[in-house]
C-alpha cells in the first residue's frame, strides 16, 4: 500500500490530524490534504532546476485541484499556476494570485476568457490554432494591450497511457502540429504581431506518465524544432514549456519513479541537446498538476450498507461514490483503501466497496482486502488528491463534498461541504 502515517492511538493522521476526528468534525465524504506533502513536491521540483542550474517555472495545474486555499498555497511556495478556463482564472484572482505567474491553456479559449485574460495581463497566453490567434488580436487591438504569448505544438510523441489521457499524438486536438510545418506557420504569423510577444513553445504529451522515455522523446523534438526556428528565421525562443504528466503511485502494483526524477531527466535532455544544436538553453518550465496534489490527498468516507452475494462477493457500500470521484468508473483507474482506525490491521476479506449513487458502475474499489468492517467505520481512499473533487458532479443532487487542509496537526475547512440549497440554487420554479 501507500506510505501514510499513524498516530500513536494507531489512527490514520493526515497532515498531523487525527483522521477519525477529521470524519467526526467535518462529515464524510471528506477531501482531507496533508498540506505538507504539496509544499515538498513543489520544492522538490524547484531544487532539480536549482542543482541543474537553469531558469525555470514550476507551473501548478490546477485543473487537478483548483480553490482559493490551493492557490494561495502554491503562490507561498513560489509557483506559478496553469489554467484553462475563466473559471479557474477567476478563481486565481479572487486568490490574489499574481496575474503575472498565470499561464492560459486551452484549445477552444472564448472571446470573454481571451478578454479577461489580456485585461488582468496574465504572464502567458498559450496559442493552441489560429483562430485564437485571429480572436486575441482582436482582443488585443480592442483593449491597446500587449500580451505574452506561447505556441502549443504537437510532438508526435504518443505516451504509454490511457487513450483519454493522450494528448501529445499526431491525431489530438490540442496544438499545432510540427511534422505538416503548422507550427511554423503559426510561428510566422505570431512575429507579424506587434501586440504579441512570443515567449516559446509548449507541448504536453499526456498524463499519469511512467516511462521517462516518452519525456525525453518529446525533449528532443522540441529542440530539433527550435532549432530549425532558429535556422530558418533567427527566431530564439526564451521558453520550452514541456507540460506535466509525471505519473503518482495509486496501488501497490504501480512503481513510479519520483516524480522529480522525470523533471531531471527532461532538463538533462535539454541541457546536452541545446548545446549540441548549438541554440542558446531557454528557460524549462513544467506544468505538474496529479504529482503537486495526487499523493497528498485521501477522501474519507463511513461505511453504511453491505450486501454479500452468494459464492460471488461482498460489497460494502460507502457514504460517497461516482460524485465525489468518477476516476474508477471512467478510466477504470485503481485505488487503495484503508480502515482510518486500524490501517495495518490484519486482512479477514477481499471486498468490492461500492458508492451510493444510483449506477452499477458506481463502484470505488474492485476488489479491496480489509479487516473486518462495520457500518460507521470510517475507510480512507489513498491518492485521491489529483482530479477527484475537481471532477466532482451533483449526479444524483448528491451535494459535492467539504474539502480540509491539514498541516502541523492543525485542520482547516477549504471548501465547505454543499448544502441542499446550494443544490437548488439555480433552480426556477414555473409556478
Ligand atoms: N499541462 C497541460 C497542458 C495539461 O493538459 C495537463 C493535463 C497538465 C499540464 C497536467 O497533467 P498532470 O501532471 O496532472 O498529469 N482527468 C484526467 C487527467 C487529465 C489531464 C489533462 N491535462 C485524470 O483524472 O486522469
Amino acid at each position: 500500500t501507500q506510505a501514510f502515517q499513524i498516530n500513536n492511538q494507531g489512527h490514520l493522521e493526515i497532515g498531523g490530524v487525527d483522521s477519525l476526528e477529521l470524519a467526526h468534525q467535518f462529515g464524510t465524504p471528506l477531501v482531507a490534504y496533508d498540506v505538507s506533502a504539496i509544499r515538498n513536491q513543489i520544492r522538490h521540483f524547484q531544487s532539480v532546476f536549482e542543482q541543474n542550474h537553469v531558469d525555470y517555472a514550476v507551473s501548478y495545474a490546477s485543473k487537478a485541484f483548483a480553490s482559493i486555499a490551493m492557490f494561495q498555497l502554491v503562490n507561498q511556495e513560489g509557483g506559478h499556476i496553469d489554467v484553462v478556463s475563466g473559471g479557474e482564472l477567476y478563481t486565481a484572482i479572487k486568490a490574489g494570485f499574481p496575474m503575472d505567474h498565470v499561464s492560459f491553456h486551452g484549445n477552444n479559449k472564448s472571446f470573454a476568457e481571451l478578454t479577461m485574460a489580456v485585461e488582468q495581463q496574465v504572464g502567458v497566453i498559450i496559442l493552441d490554432n489560429f483562430h485564437e490567434i485571429e480572436l486575441l488580436q482582436e482582443v488585443l487591438q480592442q483593449q491597446h494591450q500587449h500580451i505574452n504569448v506561447m505556441l502549443r505544438v504537437t510532438p508526435g510523441v504518443s505516451a504509454h497511457t490511457h487513450e483519454y489521457d493522450q494528448t501529445g499524438q499526431v491525431d489530438s486536438k490540442f496544438g499545432f502540429d510540427i511534422q505538416s510545418g503548422q507550427a511554423f506557420e503559426a510561428l510566422e504569423k505570431v512575429l507579424t504581431i506587434d501586440s504579441m510577444n512570443m515567449l516559446g513553445i509548449h507541448a504536453h504529451i499526456g498524463s499519469q506518465i511512467f516511462e521517462v522515455n516518452g519525456f525525453e522523446m518529446a525533449a528532443n523534438k522540441l529542440i530539433d524544432t527550435l532549432a530549425e526556428w532558429n535556422e530558418r528565421i533567427g527566431y530564439q525562443a526564451k521558453v520550452l514549456n514541456v507540460g506535466g504528466g509525471f505519473g503518482i503511485r495509486y496501488t501497490q502494483e504501480d512503481d513510479p519513479i519520483a516524480p522529480e526524477e522525470f523533471v531531471d531527466a527532461i532538463v538533462k535532455t535539454v541541457k546536452s541537446e541545446t548545446s549540441e544544436k548549438g541554440i542558446a538553453t531557454p528557460a524549462i518550465w513544467i506544468e505538474p498538476g496529479r504529482s503537486i496534489v495526487g499523493p497528498a490527498g485521501y477522501n474519507l468516507y463511513t461505511v453504511g450498507s453491505r450486501k454479500d452475494v452468494p459464492g460471488i462477493r461482498s460489497y460494502v457500500t460507502v457514504d460517497g461514490g461516482m460524485g465525489d470521484n468518477i476516476r474508477p468508473a471512467l478510466y477504470q483507474a485503481d485505488y487503495e483503501a484503508v480502515l482510518a482506525s486500524n490501517p495495518t490491521s490484519p486482512i479477514s476479506e477481499t471486498v468490492r466497496i461500492a458508492g451510493k449513487y444510483c449506477e452499477s458502475g458506481d463502484i470505488l474499489i474492485k476488489e479491496q482486502a480489509l479487516p473486518a468492517t462495520k457500518p460507521g467505520d470510517v475507510l480512507a481512499m489513498l491518492a485521491t488528491g489529483a482530479y477527484g473533487y475537481s471532477m466532482a458532479s451533483n449526479y444524483n443532487r448528491n451535494p459535492r463534498l467539504a474539502v480540509v487542509f491539514c498541516e502541523d496537526g492543525e485542520a482547516k475547512l477549504v471548501i465547505r461541504r454543499e448544502t441542499y440549497d446550494d443544490l437548488i440554487s439555480h433552480d426556477l420554479s414555473i409556478e
